[in-house]
């Protein structure tokens, strides 16, 4: 037997506590994300994505008084665990040539956690027949697509080329070698 009854408009509401925790976490984790990378572009990028942000939590402070609930958060591990390794990531590779290769990596992981999320709950709330609360869930869908989108093209334009480093140039003369050893052997 199910234990309590359960429905859509649940899980939107858990949803929605889960990413409103989220975009506060990712908030204040942000400052640090835009102070460590060292291509000006992309510190513009998170800098404005921040900015965005703030919108998105007074957004989704709309989003539950359109629901007649009071705006509050739940502790979401999946984006506490995304921030502990974008903050580990900054560790280990700031000041490196992969430094800025490594925030896109970790920015990015953010913006797809919050896309699905973002995705999931503007068609609860379609089907729900909550249209207004669905238009403002898809507002900020479009944002963090568009921040997506940024930054893919910093990475494909330049900053993952910028990121091969010395190490990468050694470990393709070993390849090198190693393919003309293959060669050899082939003959
Ligand atoms: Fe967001
Ligand atoms: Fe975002």
């Amino acid at each position: 037997m199910a234990q309590q009854e359960k429905g859509l408009a649940d899980l939107l509401e858990h949803g929605l506590k889960d990413i409103y925790y989220a975009e506060k976490a990712i908030y204040k984790a942000l400052p640090k994300m835009i102070e460590g990378a060292s291509d000006e572009e992309l510190r513009d990028a998170i800098s404005s994505h921040r900015d965005e942000t703030e919108g998105q939590i007074e957004t989704l402070e709309r989003v539950f008084e359109a629901m007649d609930k009071k705006p509050s958060g739940e502790k979401c591990d999946a984006i506490d665990g995304i921030l502990k390794e974008a903050d580990s990531l900054l560790k280990d590779f700031g000041g490196t040539a992969a430094g800025d290769a490594a925030i896109i990596f970790a920015s990015q992981a953010v913006e797809h956690y919050e896309i699905t999320r973002y995705g999931s709950l503007r068609t609860y709330a379609e089907l729900l027949g909550l249209d207004d609360v669905a238009e403002m869930l898809n507002e900020i869908l479009e944002q963090e697509v568009a921040a997506d989108e940024t930054l893919s093209d910093l990475a494909e334009d330049r900053i993952n080329e910028d990121a091969v480093g010395e190490s990468d140039e050694e470990e393709a003369d070993e390849d090198e070698d190693e393919d003309e050893d293959e060669d050899k052997d082939a003959q």
